[in-house]
């Protein structure tokens, strides 16, 4: 594989499995240094050990803005100041395999997907940004989802509000760092064959799957080409998208 992001730096957080681990993957693959940060140290550790040399492991809370910034400054005295920031952690809390209601909705509930889904990225930005300012450059790519674009009966309000919002957010972060080199994207994923899909029924997804174009579900590693693709000098004059990885599931 073709080194495109040789001797850049890449902080990926939620990295311990599904698209995270992929991308930080795909990233380590194309010749990137990356910081594998998720909640739990020992699930960071076994990925980044998978990935090989070119990959760390770091604890933290991307919600939790000293935890957050403790990961931040121990990955970045082992690897130095971030090129790359993807904002992968997210969660999509169900309750017997489905959505809860608003109607119903616990406020503590909203506020913990909240500050994961949204806050997080806000956090991540605030830690990378100041050394991709002092570097001239750098690129963010943070998660959302076909469910921030258009209704899905398949997800909460919390989460289909936080997916939206990150729309918004790169759109204005795009703008207010685009001056300073810094490129400012975002994917959306479709139905994405990870860990998180199957908190619902299996009818779910094979309904997902009928509604796909592109006939099939689609896998970590397609979301891992796009953010590379996001990362690399090649989209060196895209910024504030957001790129739907779906197979054709949600055009617009
Ligand atoms: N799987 C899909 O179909 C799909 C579709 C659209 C968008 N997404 C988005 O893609 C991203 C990754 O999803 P996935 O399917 O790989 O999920 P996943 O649940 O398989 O993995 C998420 C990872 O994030 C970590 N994490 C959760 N909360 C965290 C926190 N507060 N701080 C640090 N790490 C945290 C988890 O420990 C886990 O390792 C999420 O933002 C999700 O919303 C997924």
């Amino acid at each position: 594989m073709e080194e495109t992001h040789r001797g850049r730096t890449a902080l990926v957080t939620g990295a311990a499995r599904g698209i995270g681990r992929a991308v930080a993957e795909g990233l380590a693959r194309r010749g990137a240094r990356v910081a594998v940060m998720d909640l739990r140290l020992a699930d960071a550790a076994a990925a980044a050990a998978a990935i090989g040399r070119n990959a760390i492991a770091v604890a933290g809370d991307v919600a939790d803005w000293e935890s957050f910034r403790a990961a931040h400054a121990a990955a970045a005295a082992a690897l130095g100041a971030f090129d790359i920031l993807v904002n992968n952690a997210g969660i999509s809390p169900k309750r017997d395999g489905a959505r809860v209601p608003a109607a119903e909705m616990d406020p503590a509930e909203w506020r913990r997907v909240v500050d994961v889904n949204l806050t997080g990225c806000f956090h991540g930005v605030r830690l990378v940004a100041p050394g991709m300012i002092a570097g001239g450059g750098g690129a963010v790519v943070s998660v959302s989802s076909v469910a921030g674009k258009h209704y899905s009966s398949i997800v909460g309000v919390h989460y289909a509000a936080t997916k939206a919002a990150i729309i918004g957010l790169t759109r204005h972060l795009a703008g207010e760092l685009g001056p300073h080199g810094i490129r400012v994207n975002a994917i959306a994923p479709g139905r994405i064959e990870s860990p998180m899909i199957h908190t619902v029924g299996a009818d779910v997804n094979a309904a997902a799957l009928a509604a796909t174009p592109l006939g099939r579900l689609g896998t970590a590693a397609d979301c891992a080409d796009a953010v590379a693709y996001l990362t690399s000098d090649a989209a060196s004059f895209v910024t504030g998208v957001t790129l739907d990885v779906a197979g054709g599931l949600s055009m617009t």
